[in-house]
């Protein structure tokens, strides 16, 4: 099981959660990412009982870690679902004029020619080192390295599915604040616990224009 929560859950949620899980049978392990913080929960407690405790704590999504295929299908659902009422508020706030078709294309001005999204530029990258995206319905993150190449990788750690890398321009990583794995910037797992590489996705450059190009 693991447990996400906002990753500026204040401290006191966090020891709440603790005080609920622990007499349960479940121990906890805490990491505070950029994106979300996550708890990860061993031990031989009943999931059941555990999932009725934490339902009085709002802001505390429990997620069953059953089978890597199984996380992979709930991960889609919740994606879609999340997807979907973003698109519907914004429909609703937009009183309905526009098609639900035009929620589901992307923005008109994301594409390029030759079915290129444009995703960032030199000069922006100059100022930052990485740039976290959401495109094709996955999180990504667009990297600078230390030579001033770009790359573009999966932003969510392979080893749980679940927690957004980080990263980390002095080593030259992606770190996983989860519990501590790393790759490189090609996806080669450079430390575990993950074992599996990472997606990545080649950039092109076009001028100042940095692009990804959209999967047939
Ligand atoms: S989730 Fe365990 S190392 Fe990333």
């Amino acid at each position: 099981m693991i447990l996400v929560l906002d990753p500026k859950a204040p401290q006191e949620l966090l020891d709440a959660v603790q005080r609920t899980v622990e007499p349960l049978g479940w121990r906890c392990e805490i990491s505070r990412g950029a994106d979300q913080t996550v708890i990860g929960l061993s031990g031989d407690g009943d999931p059941a009982l555990l999932e009725s405790a934490l339902a009085a704590h709002e802001g505390v999504d429990v997620i069953p870690i059953l089978s890597r295929q199984e996380y992979q299908r709930l991960r889609v659902r919740r994606r879609m679902m999340t997807g979907l009422a973003a698109g519907l508020g914004l429909l609703t706030a937009m009183g309905g004029a526009v098609p639900v078709v035009g929620f589901l294309l992307p923005p008109k001005g994301m594409l390029g020619e030759g079915n290129l999204v444009k995703v960032g530029t030199t000069p922006e990258m100059q100022q930052r080192a990485s740039k976290p995206l959401l495109l094709f319905g996955r999180s990504m993150l667009l990297i600078r390295d230390e030579r001033g190449r770009f790359h573009a990788t999966s932003a969510i750690c392979t080893h749980m599915n679940v927690c957004h890398l980080e990263w980390n321009e002095r080593r030259n990583l992606l770190e996983c604040p989860c519990h501590g794995g790393a790759f490189d910037v090609h996806g080669n797992v450079v430390r575990g616990p993950a074992s599996i590489p990472l997606p990545t996705y080649p950039v092109e450059q076009l001028g100042e224009d940095l692009y990804l190009r959209r999967e047939s």
